[in-house]
């Protein structure tokens, strides 16, 4: 048990000295990781609440449209600093299935904050039939099931820009430095200013880009705080 959380523990320090850099992906074609300093990196690292809840924000307003992110409950906001009351009101704002009632009939209500934040789509064909046939993926856990999580998540937002001479890009395709193959189906999200805060703090692409990250950072690993205070504890106090 000890020995487990020790090399946790390790995993996470090395993990912190990460890689970045440019690198030829299986699919042909250049990649490029950038590297950012995460206040949530590092043995020590914490989540930072303004950024999730901007970061929220710009999930909202921006991702929610075509990405659903199935496994976040309401009542997990509470997680980036939203009280009892401003969940509820959240929550409010959507409608959800819930049923059967007395007729046997499924109806819409309100969402509670127990409830799942809710998809865009109905199933996968919507979803498809709505992306030129690629299907948005969730994001739940998409920062962990991604080599280099927030690095890449953050790299994939801001790293739209033209093809370079030579590469065809198809209709419904883009050109993105960070994709393995460098063509996407995503069509860029973030161009800056796409929404507005209300701390007053820089909404240019970079920073947007590192708020929702920071938001789907803490959506794929909600204990990475605690995970990492009992490893630290392990090793100093053993
Ligand atoms: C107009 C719809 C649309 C919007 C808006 C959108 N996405 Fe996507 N996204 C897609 C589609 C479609 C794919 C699948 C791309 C593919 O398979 O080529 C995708 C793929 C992704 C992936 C997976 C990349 C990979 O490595 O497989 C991530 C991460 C992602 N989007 C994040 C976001 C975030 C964060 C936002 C908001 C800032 C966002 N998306 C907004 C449609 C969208």
């Amino acid at each position: 048990m000890m020995l487990k959380l020790i090399f946790t523990t390790i995993i996470s320090a090395i993990s912190v000295l990460g890689m970045s850099g440019t690198a030829t992906a299986a699919g042909g074609g250049d990649v490029t990781l950038l590297k950012k300093d995460w206040s949530f990196s590092g043995i020590f690292g914490h989540y930072d609440k303004a950024s999730m809840q901007r970061g929220f924000q710009v999930y909202l307003e921006v991702c929610a449209g075509c990405h659903s992110i199935e496994y976040m409950s309401f009542r997990n906001l509470a997680d980036l600093g939203y009280n009892e009351a401003e969940i509820k009101a959240i929550a409010a704002e959507y409608e959800v299935q819930d049923g059967p009632d007395e007729d046997g009939e499924m109806f819409m209500r309100p969402a509670r904050p127990a409830d799942r934040m809710p998809s865009p789509y109905r199933n996968d064909n919507e979803a498809r039939a709505n992306n030129n046939g690629a299907l948005p993926p969730d994001l739940s856990l998409i920062a962990k099931a991604r080599a280099h999580g927030p690095d890449y998540l953050y790299s994939l937002l801001v790293g739209y820009g033209d093809a370079p001479e030579g590469v065809d890009v198809p209709d419904g395709m883009y050109y993105n430095n960070a994709y393995s193959g460098n063509l996407i189906a995503m069509p860029q999200p973030i161009y800056g200013d796409d929404v507005e805060y209300s701390d007053g703090t820089s909404t240019n692409a970079e920073a947007l880009s590192a708020d929702v990250t920071h938001f789907l950072m803490w959506a794929a690993e909600p204990k990475l705080e605690v995970r990492k205070r009992i490893g630290v504890a392990t090793v100093f106090f053993p």
